[in-house]
């Protein structure tokens, strides 16, 4: 099953993606996290994408769809678009992709969100800088302070695109360039909608939902 978990800045995409790797085999394919491996590594892609993403804007088409086509045959129990597509050509890449492989995309998920409380979500948003499990200030402490629950390490990290100025350009930029190809795939009647201000559990539970009652 290959699907594409779709809302702005801090919606959960990662979040739930993690959740559905772990209990479902599927692979989170995460555009973001591919970029900032390529940005720490300083690739190519990472010097071209550095600027770009510290000021919230959208990385070239041309770079994210080729990160996609590179690992999407990774993918063998089902892909997670996490943060991909975001643009129109994004978006036709990606059923050139699919269609390449005789794949095609089983749902859309859009998680709904207020974004005003998502600024709160983003900017108190930190993960362990070992094995990246994700916590937050208010919402999501680690059970012991400063000890990850998963890893035991006892160093996290912030990214620096989780300020509150450069958010807000992010959802500007989801605004206009990623909500509208929702109609492309309404059309085409892959489109569920979830709650995504419902808690994490609540919310994953509405996707299992979904996928569940399509196989
Ligand atoms: P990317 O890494 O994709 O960031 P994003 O879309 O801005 O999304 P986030 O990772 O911030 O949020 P999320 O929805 O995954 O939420 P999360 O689960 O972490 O992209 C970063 C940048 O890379 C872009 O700005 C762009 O420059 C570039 N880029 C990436 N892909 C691109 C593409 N395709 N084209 C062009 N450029 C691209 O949750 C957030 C926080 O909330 C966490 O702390 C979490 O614990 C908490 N939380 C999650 N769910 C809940 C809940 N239900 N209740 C309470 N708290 C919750």
């Amino acid at each position: 099953m290959d699907i594409i978990l779709l809302g702005p800045p801090g919606a959960g995409k990662g979040t739930q993606a993690a959740r559905l790797q772990t209990n479902r085999g599927m692979i989170q394919l995460s555009t973001g996290d591919m970029l900032r491996d390529a940005v720490a590594k300083g690739t190519p892609v990472g010097i071209k994408a550095k600027a770009v993403m510290a000021a919230g804007e959208l990385v070239s088409d041309a770079i994210v769809s080729a990160l996609i086509g590179e690992r999407l045959d990774s993918a063998t129990e089902g892909a997670i678009f996490d943060g991909f597509p975001r643009t129109a050509h994004q978006a036709e890449a990606l059923e050139l992709l699919l269609a390449d492989r005789d794949r095609k995309l089983d749902h859309v998920i859009e998680l709904v969100v207020d974004e005003e409380a998502l600024v709160d979500r983003i900017t108190g948003r930190f993960t362990c800088a070992c094995c990246g499990a994700s916590y937050h200030d208010h919402f999501h402490l680690p059970k012991i302070e400063g000890t990850c629950d998963v890893c035991g390490s006892h160093e996290f990290k912030r990214r620096p695109d989780d300020n509150e100025a450069t958010v807000r350009t992010r959802m500007a930029e989801y605004r206009a360039k990623t909500a509208p190809i929702l109609p492309f795939y309404e059309e085409k009647g892959l489109v569920r909608r979830v709650d995504g201000m419902a808690s994490v559990d609540e919310v994953a539970t509405a996707i299992d939902t979904i996928l569940d009652t399509s196989q």
